[in-house]
């Protein structure tokens, strides 16, 4: 036993911002050291995420419970790393995946293992009492860290807002900001600028999962508009101060035929008319991001997507990769995307999803940081995105705590740190010249 070993594993069942269950983990070090760590949750989830171990009780929350989950925590799990090195991530994480077994994590579940990875990685913060970016900039080898560019959601569709629009989210990229104090501000500008228009409009202001207004649009292009005078309205240069990206999620609407079936354009469309659609956005309007614009499936759409359009936006791959470095290698191998999303519980180790960051960054693809559209109070993600520098991350719109606790916790480290706003630079695809 040293000072860090570990002492004590607790789990127990707690709610998600949808109400959902969803995992928390307690670890206490041998020195009385202690980290948390609470589990997020997606709706428009890729299949080659790590699993999400649910009861399936339809008598307890719908089936949704996850005291599976907690149960294998407080046994299995506390059994196995009692006594281990919190010190030794890597260590705890292998242990971890090999108890498991299963490469998707399936036997203990990804929310079970995800919990406990980081309330270790907290626990071992404290015990040298280190803040959480540093002891992630420590174990991802960060030599300088940096504050990220947030991607911000400002208008919701697909599978975060009952299908109103067909494509899943438009968002708010403050490129020109000069700290993330300031592209916070300049972003809640745009976000109730967007809820003064829909006012205007008489359309809809009530809140979609991420935070985001829900303007239920048939066309993506009337939402673009809506973008466009949202930015101009708060006093902002469309593209020079402010410019956007779009989380197309296409696998939630690709059909059986083959199609995607924009079901609210009522339009059917092969992968050629998905990538001249999006073509069209980029030249029509200051886009400079898109993801998932073509199914998780589509490994051929999606190389005439990146040839087409990859050198002047950047492309990310969110249900496609699935923070998987094998599916993120097959990408790189076949010249597809040029960025990929990051959301800790698709991977289900933090040592894994650092593996990831490292790959894409070595190959020169844009990492992004992302939240789930189901969030808890745990902030984790801030000190993620800080300790990697990868120079961008994904959050819900300036609304609801589970949401603005992340957007809290960076302007308390830019407070503490005065680490460099990464800016425009960060982004793939052409943006930085
Ligand atoms: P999810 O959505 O958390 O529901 O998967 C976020 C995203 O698609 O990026
Ligand atoms: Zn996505």
């Amino acid at each position: 036993m040293t000072r860090t070993s570990i002492a004590g594993i607790q789990g127990r069942q707690i709610l998600d911002s949808r109400g959902r269950p969803t995992v928390e983990v307690d670890v206490t070090l041998a020195d009385g050291s202690f980290g948390r760590a609470a589990v997020p949750s997606g709706a428009s989830t890729g299949t080659a995420e790590a699993h999400e171990l649910r009861d399936g009780d339809p008598l307890h929350y719908a089936g949704l419970g996850v005291r599976k989950a907690v149960q294998n925590v407080n046994t299995e799990i506390a059994a196995a790393l009692g006594g281990c090195d919190a010190g030794d991530q890597r260590g705890i994480d292998d242990r971890l995946r090999e108890l498991d077994g299963t490469a998707q994590l399936k036997r203990l579940g990804a929310n079970a293992v995800l919990g406990t990875s980081i309330a270790v990685c907290r626990a071992a913060a404290a015990a040298a009492r280190q803040a959480l970016h540093a002891r992630i900039a420590e174990l991802s080898g960060t030599a300088r860290i940096e504050m990220p560019v947030p991607m911000v959601n400002i208008l919701s569709g697909g599978l975060h807002a009952g299908r109103g629009m067909d494509v899943q989210d438009f968002l708010a990229i403050p490129v020109r900001a000069a700290s993330i104090e300031d592209a916070i501000h300049l972003v809640s500008r745009v976000r109730n600028a967007a809820a003064e228009q829909c006012r205007q409009l008489g359309l809809p202001t009530l809140l979609a999962d991420e935070g985001g207004l829900s303007p239920g649009y048939e066309r993506s292009t009337q939402a673009l508009e809506l973008m466009l005078k949202s930015i101009e309205a708060a006093g902002l240069t469309p593209g020079q101060d402010m410019a956007i990206a779009i989380d197309v999620a296409a696998t939630a609407f690709k059909a059986e035929d083959g199609r995607y079936h924009l079901a609210r354009e009522g339009r059917k469309l092969d992968s050629e008319g998905m990538i001249d659609m999006m073509e069209q956005w980029v030249k029509d309007y200051p886009v400079v991001s898109i993801e998932d614009g073509l199914d998780e499936e589509d490994w051929e759409g999606w190389k005439a997507l990146s040839s087409r359009l990859a050198k002047r936006v950047q492309l990310v791959g969110d249900d496609l990769f699935t923070t998987n470095g094998e599916r993120l290698g097959r990408g790189m191998a076949s010249g597809v995307a040029n960025g990929v999303l990051v959301k800790v519980n698709q991977n289900g180790t933090l040592s894994g999803t650092l593996d990831v960051i490292a790959q894409a960054k070595a190959a020169g693809y844009a990492p992004i940081i992302s939240a789930r559209s189901g969030e808890t109070e745990d902030p984790f993600i801030a000190d993620l995105a800080v300790g990697t520098a990868v120079g961008q991350i994904k959050i819900g719109s300036l609304r609801t705590s589970s949401t603005v606790c992340k957007y809290n916790q960076l302007l308390r480290i830019e407070m503490e740190t005065a680490a460099p706003y990464a800016g425009m630079k960060a982004l793939a695809g052409g943006n930085a010249s």
